[in-house]
């Protein structure tokens, strides 16, 4: 734990807690709902049974002998079952007749460039591409790294790699190939899904040079399986890389699923923590997959056969995995999947999307929700969007400003709005309104689900009481929970189990209000959240530091009106290095670059100060606390700890000069 803990934006916590308006859920929305009052009872009775019965909705191929099995900070669920994803989320509903249904109405960004994808369709798309990783000799357990564009190939790759029992790693493809071939390397993947590009922003961009660039680090790597999608020349190295429409297409559309143990890892995501080196997320089946589809259910209040759903999020992260595809899919859900940006073809286009296919539930994220609210409502408004009713929140803590804009001017003051917090380590949704039955306020999460227990904290340890506020724990295992950092059970348990005995510590701070409904107030670690993104500040150190010019370089996030934060970097040359004038200029350019290629271009700090010294305590450490007063232009803290109170005082000044201004 660092400074950071102690100064969460304090006067942005008291204006959230004076919010006084109440959304009671409209009356014919209640009565159709999936959730019913008696839900939360019901769960708290007996969470285990609750959890067992919300599993019996799954497919099993051996039914489980044992609930949970609890050696904390170890837990299984549904010990002694036996399932297999890919069969839960496509066979089970051709199997059922509902293979004309449609699984995905997937927009690709170039206007007209639509394909419609029923669960038939899917499950041929899946079994062939199964079959084509069985002929490169994956085997259950081995790990692949997919890095590629939304398209409909990338959910292909995942289900194909979970029918098989081989955890797939994901991978953001705005992720530089440094990031990934660390990724690869430390989860030790031998395939590679990639695709020549992806269309982001009206342009071909490509992925496979990355792919490229990254195996020359990763000897390992035998094969890579590349989907053609924008045509793009590419490098080609024979023997090791294979066009998936080559390998694919001439599978046979017939696969038979086996089923593995409840707890066979499903899958890696690698997340930000507090180090430089990302953490290896690690989700099983069993578990997993009941916690999202039961969520999916409850907090988008699914109807399968009327509701079109829409996750607006990429794949690369973990709300793609959760709630495009596997909490989706395996309560057979028709989603809309787009491949671009919100305005590519237009400011309108997201709403000419929901207008077009009717989209009934909108999930995204606040960052998002600023930046449609900074275009005008004149774009949401110049589309029909009747045929909305429900909408979700997740990534960041939402502004009571763009809660109420979207739900004025999106949800046409008539859709309840359900604002989720999760993370990549819960897997699935644990705090939030039920659509039905909590009467929302603009910017809280509100309550834990049923069967999942959470508590805000103090220092100590202790439950605080309403009007409270302090850290978030959660305080009982569920089944969608991280089952490890890949490769370090003794991290996993350092980073989450030892702050709080007993309790999982979130790294969120959190607020009760006078109801006791819960407040969730951004991280309270060095984790920063930039346009719903996780990065670490030490991330973005490391990767300057690596910079020859370099000595030392401290990284704030930012509190920013549209991406939520924005990271700020203070930094030292060596000796002889020349930071003034245009030689400064150029170097804060080249530093910039030198953190898309280290992390990716989403990790670029929106301003870099150079500067002789840093300011810091007479032990030698980095006031951050101080820095981030800097970088929010707020009055300067308590500077006589420092060892030379100077310094702070002229980047102070350095930065409200006239010309610092933004560079992102
Ligand atoms: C933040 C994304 C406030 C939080 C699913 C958490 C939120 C981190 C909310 C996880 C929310 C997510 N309100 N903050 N509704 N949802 N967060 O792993 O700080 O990418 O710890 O998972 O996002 O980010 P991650």
């Amino acid at each position: 734990m660092t400074d950071a803990a102690d100064d969460g934006g304090g006067e942005a916590i008291s204006a959230l807690l004076h919010e006084t308006r109440q959304f009671p859920a409209p009356e014919a929305f209640a009565k159709q709902a999936n959730a019913q009052p008696g839900i939360y009872e019901e769960a708290s009775a007996d969470p285990e049974a609750w959890w067992a019965a919300q599993a019996e909705n799954l497919t099993w191929d051996r039914h489980w002998d044992k609930v949970l099995e609890w050696d904390l900070p170890f837990a299984k669920w549904f010990v002694g079952g036996r399932i297999n994803a890919a069969y839960n989320c496509v066979d089970r509903h051709v199997e059922a007749g509902r293979g004309d249904k449609v699984a995905f109405h997937w927009v690709g960004e170039p206007e007209g460039d639509n394909r419609t994808i029923t669960y038939s369709d899917l499950k041929d798309m899946v079994c062939k591409a199964a079959n084509g990783l069985v002929e490169l000799g994956v085997k259950a357990g081995d790990r692949i790294a997919i890095y590629m564009p939304m398209i409909p190939e990338a959910v292909v790759a995942m289900l194909a790699c979970a029918r098989l029992g081989a955890p797939h790693s994901v991978i953001f493809g705005g992720f530089s190939s440094e990031a990934l071939s660390g990724r690869i390397l430390d989860s030790d993947c031998r395939v590679v899904i990639t695709a020549d590009g992806g269309y982001r922003r009206g342009a071909a961009s490509a992925l496979k040079p990355n792919v490229d660039e990254a195996l020359e680090r990763c000897p390992d790597v035998r094969s890579v399986l590349v989907v053609r999608r924008t045509h793009q020349d590419v490098a080609w190295t024979e023997g090791r890389d294979i066009w998936w429409h080559e390998l694919v297409d001439r599978q046979p559309p017939e696969h038979e699923a086996q089923s593995f143990d409840a707890e066979q890892p499903l899958y890696i995501m690698y997340t930000s923590g507090t180090t430089a080196k990302p953490k290896g997320i690690l989700h099983t089946t069993g578990g997993y997959l009941v916690h999202t589809s039961t969520t999916h259910r409850l907090v988008f209040d699914l109807k399968p056969e009327t509701d079109i759903f829409w996750t607006a999020a990429d794949i690369g992260w973990v709300t793609g995995h959760s709630y495009i595809v596997y909490g989706p899919l395996a309560n057979c859900a028709t989603s809309v999947m787009y491949e671009g940006t919100p305005d590519a073809g237009g400011r309108d286009r997201w709403w000419k999307i929901v207008e077009d296919y009717k989209v009934s539930i909108l999930y995204t994220a606040p960052t998002t929700i600023r930046t449609l609210m900074k275009w005008g409502e004149e774009f949401p408004e110049s589309h029909d969007l009747s045929s909305l009713r429900l909408l979700g929140s997740v990534g960041e803590p939402i502004n009571p400003e763009a809660w109420m804009w979207y739900r004025k001017y999106v949800g046409r003051d008539n859709c309840p709005i359900v604002d989720t917090w999760w993370q990549t380590e819960t897997g699935g949704i644990m705090i939030s309104p039920l659509p039905g039955i909590t009467a929302t306020k603009p910017g809280a999460a509100m309550k834990p689900l049923p069967g999942i227990g959470a508590a805000v904290v103090d220092n100590d340890g202790n439950e605080v009481g309403d009007g409270e506020g302090g850290y978030l724990v959660l305080t009982d295992p569920w089944p969608g929970m991280l089952r490890g950092i890949w490769g370090d059970p003794e991290r996993y348990r350092e980073t989450y189990w030892s702050r709080f005995p007993g309790y999982y510590f979130a790294g969120d701070g959190a607020k009760k209000d006078e109801d006791g409904d819960l407040w969730l107030l951004g991280r309270v670690d060095d984790v920063m959240n930039i346009s719903g993104h996780r990065i670490s500040t030490t991330e973005i150190e490391h990767a300057l530091v690596g910079h020859p010019s370099v000595a030392e370089a401290a990284v704030v996030g930012a509190s920013d009106p549209t991406t939520g934060q924005a990271i700020v970097a203070f930094v030292t040359v060596k000796g002889d290095v020349v930071a003034v004038g245009e030689e400064g200029e150029a170097l804060v350019v080249a530093l910039r670059e030198q953190v898309a290629i280290t992390i990716g271009p989403i990790a670029k700090p929106r301003q870099i100060l150079l500067t002789p010294e840093l300011p810091k305590t007479r032990s030698g450490k980095i006031m951050r606390r101080l820095l981030r007063d800097v970088a929010e232009h707020r009055e300067l803290g308590d500077v006589t700890t420092l060892m030379d109170p100077t310094i702070v005082q002229m980047l102070d000044d350095q930065m409200n000069a006239p010309g610092a201004a933004d560079e992102a």
